[in-house]
């Protein structure tokens, strides 16, 4: 089953219109939540507005059959109607008397209603915010509006992302009004693995190496980084989708139905099962074809040069 094939998950939200999120990527946030994560390490996502994107990962991680019913899809907003079109966005689509900075959660509530026992609301300026839940499979981003917003994340949310199999997804990556993603992602290019580059306006990227504090506030510079430096680190975000353009066309993940192998079965694969190549930084790629009686999940490029999973 992928994302690409097969939307139909994400229609009903389309169909109500509450969200400010595309099928395809509200398809993907379904299935990663369901076949990849763990089931028992939390999910953050960061601006949740009607919460058709909650609705989704929360139903994934519903369905996931190694779900302990207790972890949860961390939601941060505001759901105050204080930024951008969001009121008016409200009052043409869901209800005509909404009025701006009125408090929205009622419609986040309704829409994720039944998923609500694997959702945990967060209400709050995320500028205040912060995350001490441990170690999360998942970071769904839709908030990086602006740099301050964007070096909250990096600096109190990305950290908690677990190395090697934690995923970020960033919503506001295509969407060439927020710069700042582009050159912290840039910085930080080197320890991550593209998964999908594009699904809507979103990219998904995997940690691979871990992080030190010290670059993720080096990534979080934009207003005083100059121009020669900001174009050196979109010029690195660049080669992390050429280097994926240059990899293999198959390789494999290890995972039921597409799950997470243990990082222990990956660092015990013989070599010759790796299928990912050093990149051209010299950097191995830690994916082997797995074991510890998983089934395996294969990863291709498409046609149209996209990646699937089934
Ligand atoms: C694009 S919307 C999220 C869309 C959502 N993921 C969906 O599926 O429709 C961005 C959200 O970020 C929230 N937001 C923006 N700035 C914020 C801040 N400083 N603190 C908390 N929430 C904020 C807004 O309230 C809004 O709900």
């Amino acid at each position: 089953m992928t994302w690409r094939e097969d939307q139909r998950v994400a229609w009903p939200m389309k169909k109500l219109g509450h969200a400010q999120l595309g099928a395809r990527e509200g398809a993907m946030l379904y299935y990663l939540a369901r076949d990849w994560a763990s089931g028992a390490r939390p999910l953050v996502e960061l601006g949740s507005f009607l919460g058709g994107s909650a609705s989704l990962t929360g139903a994934g991680l519903k369905d996931n059959p190694l779900w302990n019913g207790q972890t949860k899809l961390h939601c941060f907003d505001i759901f105050e109607a204080k930024y951008g079109n969001m009121a008016e966005f409200i009052r043409t689509r869901v209800d005509p008397d909404f009025e701006a900075g009125q408090n929205f959660q009622y419609l986040f509530d309704a829409q994720t209603a039944e998923v609500s026992e694997a959702i945990e609301v967060h209400r709050g300026d995320l500028m205040q915010a912060s995350w001490s839940g441990g170690e999360i499979d998942m970071l769904f981003v839709d908030i990086a509006k602006t740099p301050d917003l964007n070096r909250i994340t990096l600096q109190r949310f990305l950290p908690a992302l677990r190395v090697e199999t934690g995923l970020l997804v960033n919503q506001d990556f295509h969407n060439p009004d927020n710069p700042w993603i582009h050159t912290s992602l840039g910085f930080l290019s080197s320890h991550f693995e593209l998964i999908e580059p594009r699904a809507d306006d979103s990219i998904l990227l995997r940690l691979v190496r871990p992080i030190p504090p010290e670059a993720l506030r080096e990534a979080g510079r934009f207003e005083d980084l100059p121009d020669e430096e900001a174009m050196n680190r979109v010029n690195r975000l660049m080669s992390l989708l050429r280097q994926n353009d240059a990899e293999p066309a198959m390789s494999s993940w290890s995972a039921p139905g597409c799950r997470f192998a243990p990082a222990t079965a990956r660092r015990g694969a013989p070599r010759s099962r790796r299928r990912w190549p050093a990149t051209a930084r010299g950097i191995p790629r830690p994916i082997s074809s797995g074991s510890g009686g998983q089934t395996r999940c294969r990863r291709w490029r498409d046609p149209s040069g996209l990646i699937s999973l089934t």
